[in-house]
């Protein structure tokens, strides 16, 4: 599977997230709860110039509870950090984001001095639903492409925030094999970059090491296959991705997979936790009959 990265938008993107930030007094950085790490961007870090950063972690209806509350106390030994579990639909949640803004930023909030902000994040993780859902409206996306010229626009909302509306876009940081792979699973990878039957067999390896009960529940299996890639068949029987002759169509198989897992059909899963061992990780990957290799590409340059 080749997953493809470009360092060149990312370089941009940074450049002008770098900009504003010197404008801000604030970051809020959307990241997919079930896989905060690797939704994540680590050159945000650089650019942040010291200013008080919020992770917030979307999508939480999906991700395991336990998990995230590990992931939210992982976050939060960083000076600055704090991190906040939400479903970027739910009004009195994203309530909560508003409260911890001013706590953050107390001297700011009053009419004519509102806390300016920027949402940043990869795309397909509830940007724009967040935004959305802080202005009680619908704010057309701002054209999700790094290299489009930009000039920032303001969007005030009437809870004291303004967000400075950038695109917002970082690129993942694609920077190890597995990482690559739960970007793909949850989706966040484009259906162009993927081999699904590749993905879905990884995803299947995954489950069966962390979400055995799960993964037999839903496709009522007594017993888990040996392999993933037999795992992936038995769930196409179960869900009827069946050719002619009665054979699985395993790519299908693999397809519908992932959109139950995506959707949570399996249950609330998380794709990583913090602090996993890079031997797990590598036999998780041979597990998923992927070849583990030393991975370096070269990391963009980061503005001053
Ligand atoms: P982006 O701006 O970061 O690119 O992400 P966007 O808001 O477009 O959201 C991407 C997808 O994630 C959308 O689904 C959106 O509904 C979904 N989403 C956003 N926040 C949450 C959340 O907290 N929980 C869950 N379960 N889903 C969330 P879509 O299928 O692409 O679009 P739509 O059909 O829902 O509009």
């Amino acid at each position: 599977m080749t997953i493809r990265w470009y360092p060149g938008h990312m370089s941009k993107a940074l450049e002008q997230i770098s900009e504003l930030v010197r404008k801000i007094d604030l970051i809020i950085e959307v990241l997919d709860a079930r896989l905060p790490y690797s939704s994540s961007n680590h050159l945000l870090e650089q650019v942040r110039r010291n200013k008080p950063c919020i992770k917030v972690l979307n999508k939480n209806d999906l991700a395991d509870p336990a998990v995230t509350r590990a992931w939210v106390q992982h976050f939060q030994k960083s000076a600055g950090v704090r991190a906040l579990p939400l479903v970027a639909k739910n009004i009195p949640e994203t309530k909560s984001l508003v409260k911890l803004c001013k706590q953050l930023v107390p001297q700011r909030g009053n009419p004519g001095y509102p806390i300016r902000t920027m949402v940043v994040g990869i795309p397909n993780v509830g940007k724009s639903t967040l935004i959305n859902t802080l202005a009680g409206r619908s704010i057309a996306k701002v054209g999700d492409r790094p290299a489009v010229t930009m000039r920032p626009q303001q969007i005030p909302l009437n809870n004291g925030i303004l967000i400075f509306d950038t695109p917002g876009l970082l690129w993942p940081a694609m920077d190890d094999q597995g990482g690559a792979y739960r970007l793909a699973t949850s989706g966040a990878i484009g259906a162009n970059a993927l081999d699904y039957t590749n993905v879905g067999v990884f995803a299947a390896a995954y489950m069966m090491r962390r979400y055995p009960e799960l993964l037999k529940e839903r496709y009522k299996l007594a017993e888990l296959p040996d392999t993933p890639h037999e795992v992936v068949e038995a769930v196409g029987r179960c869900l009827g991705c069946i050719m002619s002759g009665g054979v699985v169509d395993v790519h299908r198989a693999a397809e519908t997979f992932l959109r139950e897992l995506r959707a949570g059909k399996a249950g609330r899963i998380s794709f990583e936790e913090p602090g996993t061992p890079e031997d797990v990780e590598a036999e998780l990957l041979r597990f998923a009959g992927i070849e583990v290799r030393e991975q370096h590409q070269q990391a963009p340059t980061v503005p001053e």
